[in-house]
C-alpha cells in the first residue's frame, strides 16, 4: 500500500466542501490505490457542522481514508499537506463592491498563503476555488515566498466543463469526443471560452456551429452559467464545482493523457499575457506538472477578449496591491 497523501480542504463544512470531501476520500482525485489523510479547515462558527462532516466520513468506512483532521487553525490544517483546496471564502454581501470583496478575501488568503509557506509540504499543489479565485490565488502566492510560485493555481475547470457540455449538446455529440476546448483569463464574466481550436468527433467545431450561436449564445451561456444555476437551484453550483476541482487536481497529479484542460496559472508571457496575474490557459498535465500549450494562432476576435479579461485581472491586482 502507498503512503497516504495529505489533502487540505478549507471551508470543508460549506456546500462545495461537503460535495468534495467524500469523493476525495473515495479515491476520485488521487487514484483508487492512493490512501489519503483529509485535513479539514473551517472557522470557529462552523466547527460543529465540520464535526458532522467528519462523523459522516467515518460512517462511510472508506478503504482509502487513512485519517481525518478537523481544525480551525491553519497551521494544523496545512501541516505537511500535499494538496490544498482553498474553497472557504467570504461571499459578497449586500451592497458590497467587487473591490471590497477582494479586500475581505485578501484577509483570508494572505494568512492562508503564509500558513502554507510555513507548514505545508515543499511541493504542495494549491488550487483556489473561493472567489474571486484568480486574485485570491495571487494573494496566497505572494504570501508564500518559499514555495514554488507555479504551484498556485485557480479554478476555471468548471467553466471548461460547462463549455464542453454546451458544445456537446449543440452538436449532438458527447463531451468525451470534444478536444481542444479553452477557457482564457479570469473566472468571472469576462472569461473567454474559445472553440476556435476545438474538434468534435475529429471535425472543426467552428464548421459545425454557426458564428451567431457561438458569439451570442455559447459565450454568454458559459460566462453566466453560475448565475443561471443560482436562479434554477436557489443555491450556487456545488457538486459541479467540487467535481471540477477534483478534475483539476487529478489531472495535475496524474496527467491529462495529452488532452488540453484549462487551468488558471501564473502568467509567464505566453500569448502576450505578462507576468503578475493568475490567468487561465490551455495546459497539458504530465509528470505531476503542467505546461501551457504553445504556438496557437490567435485571431483578432480572440485577442480582443483575451485582452479584456487580462485587463480585469490587472485591475483586481491593483485593488489588492498592498496585500501582495
Ligand atoms: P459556502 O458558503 O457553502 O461555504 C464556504 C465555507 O467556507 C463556509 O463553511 C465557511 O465557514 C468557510 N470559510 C469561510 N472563511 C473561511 C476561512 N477563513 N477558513 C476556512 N473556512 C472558511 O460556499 P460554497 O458554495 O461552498 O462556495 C465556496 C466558494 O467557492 C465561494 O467563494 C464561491 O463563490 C466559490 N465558487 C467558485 C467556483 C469556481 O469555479 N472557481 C464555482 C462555484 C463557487
Amino acid at each position: 500500500m502507498k503512503e497516504p497523501l495529505r489533502v487540505t480542504i478549507t471551508g470543508a463544512a460549506g456546500q462545495i466542501g461537503y460535495a468534495m470531501a467524500f469523493r476525495i476520500a473515495a479515491g476520485d482525485m488521487l487514484g483508487k490505490d492512493q490512501p489519503v489523510i483529509l485535513q479539514l479547515l473551517e472557522i470557529p462558527p462552523a466547527m460543529d457542522a465540520l464535526e458532522g462532516v467528519a462523523m459522516e466520513l467515518d460512517d462511510c468506512a472508506f478503504p482509502l481514508l487513512a485519517d481525518i483532521v478537523t481544525t480551525d487553525d491553519p497551521s494544523v490544517g496545512f501541516k505537511d499537506t500535499d494538496f490544498a483546496l482553498l474553497v472557504g471564502a467570504k461571499p459578497r454581501g449586500p451592497g458590497m463592491e467587487r473591490k471590497d470583496l477582494l479586500k475581505e478575501n485578501g484577509k483570508i488568503f494572505g494568512p492562508q498563503g503564509k500558513a502554507l509557506n510555513d507548514h505545508a509540504s515543499r511541493d504542495v499543489k494549491v488550487l483556489v476555488v473561493g472567489n474571486p479565485a484568480n486574485t485570491n490565488a495571487l494573494i496566497a502566492q505572494a504570501n508564500a515566498p518559499d514555495l514554488n510560485p507555479r504551484n498556485f493555481t485557480a479554478m476555471t475547470r468548471l467553466d471548461h466543463n460547462r463549455a464542453l457540455g454546451q458544445l456537446a449538446n449543440k452538436t449532438g455529440s458527447h463531451n468525451s469526443h470534444i478536444k481542444g476546448m479553452i477557457i482564457w483569463g479570469n473566472h468571472s464574466a469576462t472569461q473567454y471560452p474559445d472553440i476556435s481550436q476545438c474538434t468534435v468527433d475529429g471535425k472543426a467545431a467552428a464548421e459545425l456551429v454557426d458564428d451567431d450561436w457561438y458569439k451570442d449564445s455559447f459565450i454568454p451561456t458559459v460566462q453566466q452559467r453560475g448565475a443561471a444555476i443560482i436562479k434554477a437551484r436557489g443555491a450556487s453550483s456545488a457538486a459541479s464545482a467540487a467535481s471540477a476541482a477534483i478534475d483539476h487536481m487529478h489531472d495535475w497529479h496524474l496527467g491529462s493523457n495529452g488532452e488540453w484542460v484549462s487551468m488558471a496559472v501564473p502568467a509567464d508571457g505566453s500569448y502576450g499575457i505578462k507576468e503578475g496575474v493568475i490567468y487561465s490557459f490551455p495546459v497539458i498535465c504530465k509528470g505531476a506538472d503542467y505546461e501551457i500549450v504553445q504556438g496557437l494562432e490567435i485571431n483578432d476576435f480572440s485577442r480582443e477578449r483575451m485582452t479584456a479579461t487580462d485587463e480585469e485581472l490587472r485591475e483586481e491586482r491593483e485593488g489588492v496591491k498592498e496585500l501582495l
